[in-house]
């Protein structure tokens, strides 16, 4: 399969109606005091799409970012999530409120469990009940789950009512998840790749495969062909191949470098070259184990 897209401002259809545009900024790992700066930078390069976490401690900032770029709030995609230690049907319906009063806006427009609570599931359902709940109600826009496996979204969707609408996971050349994208397919639920660069390759703190896709000789023979960076192909592969991506930088002009990716496309044989570079090789937590330290991070009140 090969989607068309032609601008940042394209969006893919969830599957509730909502519009969710293409390309994010995302800002794991941005520091508070460098994400006002990175999203109104996104926004001024064309981004209309942002994606936070609790777990990041910089909401509060992602909104200061979209209020100053002068940008309607409606015309800006706000994506974030529920950390494991908030799950549990009231404890997560307090946390949106948390995550609201920080952003300082009434409504998200998409809202995930950040992780499967493998270890203590009841919670973790509890919490997607009361992300139905705030959909009901009209408090958020789209729900979904982030680093969910095939097999856990089935023990999910066993025993709640709306199929989520995103699957948020680990996935970059070296680790393409073709089985958990398959799965989303399914259901109907939009795969969208954390590290889609395979930032988590080559940035410091994890013990990851010690490669680097911004170096590996596919991507640059592709990149430099069209004329763009590894980056850029990574980003362009994704898009077509009907993900949404949530690159993040940031630094201004690799977050423009990011966007800058609407005025070539990757052949077919491109798009197979670069799935044949998966490793099948994790660099994030396995979501599948339980992670009991998960529930000893705290999310502090507005
Ligand atoms: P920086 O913030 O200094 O730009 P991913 O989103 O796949 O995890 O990748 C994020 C990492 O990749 C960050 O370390 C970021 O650093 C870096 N990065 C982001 N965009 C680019 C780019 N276009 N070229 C090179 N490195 C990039």
């Amino acid at each position: 399969m090969t989607t068309r897209v032609t601008s940042p401002h394209d969006t893919f259809e969830l599957n509730n109606g909502v519009r969710i545009p293409v390309i994010g900024l995302g800002v794991f790992q941005t520091p508070p005091e460098r994400t006002v700066q990175a999203v109104q930078a996104a926004l001024q390069a064309g981004y209309r799409h942002i994606d936070t976490a609790a777990a990041y401690r910089n909401e509060r900032e992602v909104g200061e970012g979209i209020r100053r770029s002068g940008i309607p709030r409606e015309d800006v995609f706000v994506e974030t999530k529920i950390w494991v230690s908030d799950y549990g049907h009231d404890q997560t319906l307090h946390a949106f409120e948390k995550a609201t009063a920080k952003l300082g806006f009434d409504t998200i427009d998409l809202l995930l469990l950040h992780q499967p609570a493998v270890g203590a599931f009841d919670r973790t359902i509890g919490a997607y009940r009361a992300l139905e709940k705030l959909l009901a109600d009209g408090q958020v826009r789209a729900i979904g789950v982030s680093n969910f496996t095939p097999a856990v979204l089935d023990r999910l969707l066993a025993e709640v009512d709306v199929v989520p609408a995103v699957n948020q996971i680990e996935l970059h050349p070296y680790f393409t998840q073709a089985a958990t994208q398959r799965a989303d397919a399914e259901h109907g639920i939009l795969t969208q790749a954390w590290s889609p660069i395979g930032g988590i390759t080559f940035y410091g703190g994890y013990d990851g495969p010690g490669k680097s896709t911004l170096t590996d000789p596919t991507l640059r023979e592709i990149a430099d062909r069209c004329g763009k960076t590894p980056a850029q192909a990574m980003l362009r592969w994704h898009l077509q191949q009907g993900r949404s991506a949530i690159p993040k930088s940031t630094n201004p002009a690799r977050i423009a470098e990011n966007t800058d990716i609407f005025d070539f496309a990757l052949g077919r044989e491109d798009l197979a070259a670069i799935d044949a570079l998966d490793t099948g090789v994790r660099s994030g937590p396995d979501p599948e184990q339980p992670q009991p330290q998960f529930f000893e991070f705290r999310i502090p009140e507005a």
